[in-house]
């Protein structure tokens, strides 16, 4: 079977370096340094220096096309200018995979030279990791095509990074934690190789399990997530995402816009293909360690076995914000379990054996659990005790399971110094992940959790037919562009979101106080006026919107203050006229949005509504489109679905046109992609059973730039 580009890059069996160098202190010298002491043999690397006949004992060529072997990957190490030539000749050579670990490409603003290397590379078939790269290493065939220090330990993690400086570091950070990685591979500049490239690899990749990476940005947001979505339910992805800080460009007028920050697109797109976010590279590491090493859990109960109180309440704790359950310890249990402790030990959950726990308790204690169907996770606590050896514990603790040959999940802390941190790493190497703290124990027992409920939820999600009338909604936004117009008056917003069949407030438009007077009696009272203008988003804060209006008099006296109002405070404003409508039997507030985010596309929002909105935060995002599972998910996540449930003897509302709304107006934004940004609020969500009513409605499209 012919071999994919990416693995005889990642994979490669010969290895050129072009630009080896004869002095230690450059890159080149020490990429042909680590391939030798990385144990790749040494027939296969192939130095080219035109001026040197021999690097490091190895005979050297020079040029690419003098090698008179096939060359899977040639790593480059010459200046920038020099690069694409150099891709020329590799073409010419046969050379299947390219690593461009020189600098001075589009970081410093010379696209045009990257752009050539991505061209000359493309002609000849051949895939380019970089450039600005530290390189590759791969544990699987002993490549250290980097200027690394040394080969990570062999492990089943995969590490890919955008920052070439932390993947340096991290290589003797996971050694010194005894973390062993598959690979760790440099992204730099992504010119042709990207993040998604090395998901699909790593998908299918034998030697990883658990693939993880640091991140600055994504490229393509929704090809990432559908390739992502399809990992995860082969093999776990964790990633630490760099760059939080909210969006600065330009003033956003929508709440949705100004709610959502930059990052809010990425952990939506994250939580909704079932990637885990890390916080740290501890987090990122201590996760993919579980995950790479335990057995998932099969069913929800928990227990702690522990030796000290103390850990045991930190690890109680702990598993409360992680939602991990503990379980009631049945009486039988108890009895087996008490014949491994002193009468003055607990077995209530955390199982307590006492600073007196010896190594045979542990065990004692360990294989009941685990030999017990009722028992699905165990996390076992030790502290370094004089009366107690650490080693002999953690031994016991790896027999007990060799013995009953359990596949349940298993984590461990031992807490103590150097002794204690031999008998962690032992555990570890002996698929019992151990953390230094209960609460890092308990995380990872989160963790486990948590990737196997996106298992079975990435497996299950119903996505509906949204029925719409989008030829009328092309329509309509068509004519607004024609007229040069980029916010849709609050009319034209409305009859927009019901074309999509989301239930909306009607509002006509009228352009005398005699006409009010006439639509208002028609619609019967109370009514609410507001002004209609393309030019004023926020209607509250001039004083353009008085609600609850019942006699014609009051009718007449507020489209005179409205349009007093306007002169006065947004003198420039184009003013249609003035907007009458029912007022609206008050439900629940609440805000449903979207905003079109450069990477991931239409980003939906669903939150507490109201005037204070962006002061309460009270908001939860996703990308469109939603399956039904994702709009009830993210409703889940805030604090207004509290009172949607029914909140204090409260009769539940009508949660169900919310979720539906959120999956229409999904659509609309996907359908549209003139659509910049919807703002809907408030969303008043009536008793169950009596619907949904978006009250107001604000539509921006995309002004071209
Ligand atoms: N083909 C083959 N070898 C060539 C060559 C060519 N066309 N042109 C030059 N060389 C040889 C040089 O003779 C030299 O060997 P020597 O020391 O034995 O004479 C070697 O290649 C290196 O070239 P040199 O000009 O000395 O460059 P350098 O080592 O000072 O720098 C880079 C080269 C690539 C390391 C440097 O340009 C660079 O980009 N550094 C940053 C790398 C980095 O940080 N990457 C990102 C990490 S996140």
């Amino acid at each position: 079977m012919s071999k994919s580009s990416l693995e005889l890059l990642l994979r490669p069996e010969s290895i050129a370096v072009v630009g080896a160098s004869r002095s230690p202190e450059k890159i080149g010298y020490q990429v042909v340094r680590n391939l030798l002491e990385a144990g790749f043999p040494r027939e296969k690397i192939f130095p080219v220096n035109p001026h040197a006949d021999e690097i490091l004992g190895l005979k050297c060529y020079r040029s690419l096309l003098e090698i008179p072997y096939d060359v899977d990957l040639a790593v480059i190490v010459v200046p920038a200018p020099a690069v694409p030539d150099i891709i020329d000749e590799a073409g010419k050579k046969g050379v299947k995979a390219i690593a461009v670990i020189t600098s001075g490409f589009k970081e410093i603003g010379n696209y045009e030279l990257e752009r050539k290397l991505v061209e000359v590379a493309r002609k000849y078939n051949m895939r380019l990791l970089g450039p600005n790269i530290v390189g590759i290493c791969d544990t699987v065939k002993n490549v250290n095509a980097s200027f690394c220090q040394g080969l990570p330990s062999r492990g089943e993690i995969a590490f890919i990074t955008q920052s070439g400086a932390l993947g340096i570091a991290l290589v003797g950070w996971t050694k010194l934690k005894g973390i062993g990685l598959s690979d760790l591979v440099s992204l730099g500049n992504k010119a042709d190789v990207n993040e998604i490239d090395l998901l699909e690899f790593f998908e299918d990749d034998n030697h990883t399990r658990v693939i993880t990476a640091y991140l600055e940005g994504i490229e393509d947001g929704r090809r990432f997530m559908e390739v992502a979505r399809r990992v995860v339910r082969k093999k776990p992805i964790i990633i630490l995402k760099a760059g939080r800080g909210a969006r600065t460009a330009g003033a956003i007028k929508s709440h949705t816009g100004s709610l959502a920050g930059s990052f809010a697109a990425f952990e939506a797109a994250f939580k909704q293909s079932g990637v885990l976010l890390a916080d740290s590279f501890i987090d990122l590491f201590d996760w993919a360690v579980a995950l790479a090493k335990s057995y998932l859990p099969t069913g929800p109960n928990v227990v702690i076995l522990t030796n000290g109180g103390g850990a045991g309440i930190m690890a109680t704790d702990a598993a409360e914000n992680w939602k991990v359950k503990l379980m009631d310890i049945p009486e039988d249990l108890a009895g087996k379990l008490r014949k491994h402790m002193p009468p003055f030990g607990s077995v209530f959950n955390p199982i307590d054996l006492t600073g007196m726990a010896d190594a045979e308790q542990y065990y004692g204690a360990l294989k009941d659990l685990l030999l017990d169907t009722r028992v699905n996770a165990v996390a076992v606590l030790y502290c370094h005790t004089a009366i107690t050896n650490p080693l002999e514990i953690a031994q016991a603790l790896v027999r007990a399971v060799r013995e009953t040959g359990s596949k349940k999940t298993i984590v461990a802390s031992f807490i103590g110094g150097e002794e204690v941190s031999n008998a962690c790493s032992f555990l570890t190497e002996n698929n019992i992940p151990c953390y230094e703290s209960p609460e890092k124990a308990i995380a990872a027992l989160g963790i486990l959790y948590k990737y196997s409920k996106i298992r079975e939820r990435v497996e299950k999600k119903t996505h509906i037919k949204v029925q719409a009338d989008i030829d009328k909604a092309r329509e309509l936004i068509s004519s607004v562009l024609r007229e040069g117009r980029y916010v849709l008056t609050p009319a034209e917003a409305a009859r927009l979101v019901s074309f999509y069949g989301i239930p909306v407030l009607q509002k006509i438009l009228v352009r005398s106080p005699e006409e009010a007077l006439r639509t208002a009696r028609a619609l019967g009272y109370p009514v609410v006026m507001e002004v209609e203008s393309p030019d004023i988003l926020h209607k509250s804060d001039i004083g353009g919107i008085i609600l609850n209006i019942d006699s014609d008099e009051a009718v007449l006296e507020a489209y005179n203050k409205i349009m007093d109002n306007v002169a006065k405070k947004a003198p420039s404003a184009r003013v249609q006229g003035i907007i009458v409508r029912k007022m609206a039997e008050k439900g629940k507030e609440v805000v449903i949005g979207i905003h079109r985010d450069p990477v991931f596309g239409p980003l939906v929002m669903v939150g507490s509504g109201g005037v204070l909105v962006e002061l309460i935060k009270d908001v939860s995002f996703r990308i469109a489109p939603l399956a039904l599972e994702d709009a009830a998910e993210m409703l889940e996540e805030t604090k207004v679905y509290t009172i949607l449930k029914g909140y204090r003897g409260e009769p539940p509302s009508d949660i169900d046109s919310v979720i539906d709304t959120l999956v229409k107006i999904s659509q609309l934004a996907l359908d549209i992609p003139e659509i910049e940004d919807i703002d809907i609020n408030p969303f008043f969500v009536y008793e169950q059973g009596r619907g949904a009513l978006a009250v107001d409605v604000k539509v921006t499209l995309v002004k071209p730039r």
